[in-house]
């Protein structure tokens, strides 16, 4: 792996969380995701499953992670996929059992040829199997997973045992970030500072937006970075006002503003960064306007974010926020505002059309469980925005907070966003 060695006590803690929530009696079993096809012979780069990584720290193909809970013991075993000869020829080396075991700090690793020899044995009297779903909200999961054949396959062997979802349990651990995963999406996030870097040096007019994509890319690779953590959005001009915009093939003109949303992935974990620069340098009047409103719709948000809170209430406070900065900068009224007050869309949602925050972690856009309140070491994005496509002009601003019990940390502080700044670096 492109990344530094985990500690493996980071993994053994969330295990022993998720199993303190297990039911007595039980068994979860969670699968690796498989390796996706494209065309003819050729595969994507593989991709793990978040949940058993977070469990497990490994990052191969062909894992089975199993948890069990009797009578207040935890059991835990690890299924590697056995290599051969011709695997290292043509793949290169796979995890011995050993490194396993060391990654992991699981002590009984076994082939995952054996996982269905050694099933019955493990599953023999446990009422409950929890297994792994993909429960994201905003998930659309049209692809059969490993997890899911398996959930067809034991549920018609074991037809007798209750099943459970275990993301009801591991939602919400996941969203309350050890100090080590902290650390990762820090340094996550310290690799996108580089490529904001690398921005300020090469944005000029007539650039196109691939070009900075690319130079982004380039510095987070020598970084130690897998790439980005999601597909970049590097948007000029109106383009910005389109919120998935990422064919990224523009030029960058004169006068416009280049909307970036980018962020860099280190050991799995994800940073995710929003910066808009002038194209030439200099905001125009009216876009320093917007960018201001933006900026203290941020500021404001920042402070809202409390252990406590609930996201929906959030977002309704900061569309108050948003809400005074349109009317001054005279892009709707307050009689809008008025009529439209208890409506599910309200008069703000024109030019500002997607939510303020997200939990951020292992994926992008992380999982949580939306029935608890924010708590200290969950990390939330916080990214207003103001989008006019009659002006061609898209501003968002994004950082990754981390909330503590009296005070949050921006994990992003040290990158660049008062609009000075901006201008200054861009003229060096
Ligand atoms: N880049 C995805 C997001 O900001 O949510
Ligand atoms: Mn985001
Ligand atoms: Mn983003």
């Amino acid at each position: 792996m492109r990344y530094k060695t985990m500690p493996s006590e980071l993994f053994s803690k969330n295990r022993s969380q998720f199993w303190k929530n297990m039911t007595d009696n039980s068994i979860a079993i969670f699968h690796s995701n498989d390796l996706m096809p494209k065309n003819a012979d050729q595969l994507m780069p593989f991709v793990q499953n978040s949940d058993l990584f977070y469990l497990s720290g490994i990052d191969q193909e062909e894992t089975v992670l199993v948890i069990i809970k009797t009578r207040q013991a935890i059991e835990e075993v690890l299924f590697i996929r056995e290599t051969n000869d011709l695997i290292k020829v043509w793949e290169g080396n796979k995890l011995t059992k050993e490194q396993a075991k060391q990654i992991s700090g699981i002590k009984k690793i076994y082939w995952e040829s054996d996982f269905k020899k050694l099933l019955p044995k493990l599953i023999k009297n446990k009422k409950h199997v929890y297994l792994n779903s993909n429960e994201h909200p905003r998930a659309n999961v049209v692809v059969e997973s490993r997890d899911a054949r398996f959930k067809k396959w034991v549920e018609k062997n074991y037809p007798n045992h209750i099943y459970k979802k275990s993301a009801n349990l591991l939602y919400g651990i996941r969203a309350v970030k050890q100090k080590e995963e902290i650390d990762l999406i820090q340094t996550a996030c310290n690799i996108t500072k580089k490529g904001v870097e690398r921005v300020f040096n090469k944005l000029q007019p007539g650039i196109y937006e691939y070009e900075l994509g690319a130079e982004i890319l380039h510095e987070f690779l020598i970084n130690r970075a897998s790439g980005f953590a999601y597909d970049p959005i590097i948007a000029s001009g109106e383009n910005a006002c389109v919120l998935h915009y990422c064919t990224n093939n523009k030029q960058c003109k004169d006068g416009d503003v280049v909307l970036m949303d980018f962020g860099a992935e280190y050991g799995n974990y994800a940073s995710d960064l929003t910066r808009c620069f002038p194209v030439n340098g200099r905001f125009s009047k009216r876009q320093k306007a917007v960018y201001n409103s933006v900026l203290r719709v941020m500021k404001g948000a920042k402070k809202l974010l409390k252990p406590g809170c609930f996201l929906q209430e959030y977002e309704k406070s900061v569309g108050a926020l948003m809400e005074k900065e349109l009317v001054d900068l005279g892009l709707i009224s307050v009689k809008e505002i008025n009529k439209l007050k208890n409506h599910p869309s309200p008069a703000y949602k024109k030019y500002y059309m997607h939510g303020t925050s997200h939990h951020l972690g292992l994926d992008v856009h992380d999982v949580s469980n939306p029935q608890l309140p924010l708590s200290s070491g969950m990390v939330l994005t916080c990214e207003p925005g103001i989008y006019i496509p009659e002006e061609g002009l898209g501003i968002r601003l994004e950082n990754d907070i981390l909330i503590g019990e009296d005070k949050n940390i921006d994990l992003m502080e040290d990158i660049p966003i008062e609009p000075d700044e901006i201008e200054l670096l861009l003229n060096i």
